[in-house]
C-alpha cells in the first residue's frame, strides 16, 4: 500500500500566521505539523509516500524531509497548483498511485491512542485485499465542522455528509482514508460541489452507492485533533506537550517509528540523533 499526505491549501483560517509559510510546517509543540500525519502512515506500515503541496511550499517540505532514505522510506513530491478540493489529489497523483491501493491523510490531522498501530495495520491490509473505501468515525460533541458518517447499530454505513448544519450522527470523519485500487477512476467522475471543490465526501458517496464504504469507529479515549484554526493549533500543541511530558514518550516521532518498524538500523538512528543538540536528540539516543 502507498500513502499520500495532502499538505496544500492556503491555510486561510490561520492567516496571518500562514501568509508566508505552509500550515503543515507550523510547529505543533516541538515538531513540524507534517511529522504527525507522516508518523501515522509509518505506523500503518506505509513506506512509499507522496507529499502534495503548493509550488511555493513544496521546496520547504523537500528541505525538511528529503528523499526519506534516512528513515528507510521513499518520499516523493507533487505540486498542487491551485487547491480544487481534497479529491483532486487522486488525479494529481495518478502516476504515483499506479492503480494500487492507497492511503490518504490530511497534513493537519493528528491521531493518537492505544491500539492505533493495530487498527491502522488491520485497515491497511483490508484495503489491500478487499474492494472498498475504509474511513473512520470519531465521536464528537459537535461534528458539524467535519465530514459526518451515519451508521447502523452493526456499524454499517448509512450516509455520509460534508459539514452538515444538523448532523445525522455524532461521528465525524477524520482525515485519514484507505482505498482500493479504484479510487482514481471514481475520483475522475466527480463534479465540483456548490463551494467549487472536488469533495472527498462525494467520493465516499460513490463507494457507498456501490455498498463498498466501510467505517470503523475509533475507540473511547482516542485523540483525533486537527490544527486548522489558531485555537485548534494551540490545543494540539498543549495536547502533545502534556502527553509527552507526563509520560516521557514522544508523539509523532518519525525516527522512533522507523526504528521500531525496522526501517532503519541503530546506526542510522544514532546519525539522526546526532543532528539534534537538545532533548529531541537525547530522546532518540535513549531509544538505542
Ligand atoms: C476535510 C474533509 C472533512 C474531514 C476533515 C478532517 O475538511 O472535507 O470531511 O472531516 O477534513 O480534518 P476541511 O477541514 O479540509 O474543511
Amino acid at each position: 500500500m502507498k500513502g499520500i499526505i495532502l499538505a496544500g491549501g492556503t491555510g486561510s483560517r490561520l492567516h496571518p500566521a500562514t501568509l508566508a509559510t505552509s500550515k503543515q510546517l507550523l510547529p505543533v509543540f516541538d515538531k513540524p505539523m507534517v511529522y504527525y500525519p507522516l508518523s501515522t502512515l509509518l505506523l500503518a506500515g506505509i513506506r512509499d509516500i507522496l507529499l502534495v503541496s503548493t509550488p511555493v511550499d513544496l521546496p520547504r517540505f523537500q528541505a525538511l524531509l528529503g528523499t526519506g532514505e534516512d528513515l528507510g522510506i521513499s518520499l516523493s513530491y507533487q505540486e498542487q497548483k491551485e487547491p480544487k478540493g481534497i479529491a483532486e489529489v487522486f488525479t494529481l497523483a495518478e502516476k504515483f498511485i499506479d492503480n494500487s491501493p492507497i492511503a490518504l491523510i490530511l497534513g493537519d490531522n493528528l491521531l493518537y491512542g492505544d491500539g492505533l498501530h493495530s487498527i491502522l495495520g488491520q485497515v491497511s491490509s483490508l484495503a489491500s485485499e478487499k474492494e472498498g473505501a475504509f474511513i473512520f468515525g470519531y465521536r464528537m460533541q459537535d461534528p458539524s465542522r467535519y465530514g459526518v458518517v451515519d451508521l447502523t447499530k452493526d456499524g454499517l454505513v448509512i450516509a455520509v455528509e460534508e459539514k452538515p448544519i444538523k448532523p445525522l450522527s455524532p461521528y465525524a470523519i477524520p482525515g485519514i482514508y484507505f482505498y482500493d485500487a479504484h479510487a482514481t477512476s471514481y475520483a475522475k467522475m466527480l463534479q465540483p460541489s456548490k463551494r467549487g471543490e472536488l469533495e472527498i465526501t462525494d467520493l465516499h458517496q460513490m463507494y457507498l452507492q456501490k455498498k463498498k464504504l466501510f467505517c470503523q469507529v475509533l475507540p473511547k479515549g482516542f485523540a483525533w485533533l486537527d490544527a486548522g484554526t489558531p485555537s485548534a493549533l494551540l490545543e494540539a500543541s498543549f495536547f502533545v506537550k502534556t502527553m509527552q511530558e507526563r509520560q516521557g514518550l514522544q508523539i509523532g516521532c518519525i525516527e522512533e517509528i522507523a526504528y521500531e518498524k525496522g526501517y532503519i538500523t541503530v546506526d542510522a538512528l544514532k546519525d539522526r540523533a546526532r543532528k539534534y543538540n537538545n532533548s529531541y536528540g537525547k530522546y532518540l539516543f535513549s531509544l538505542v
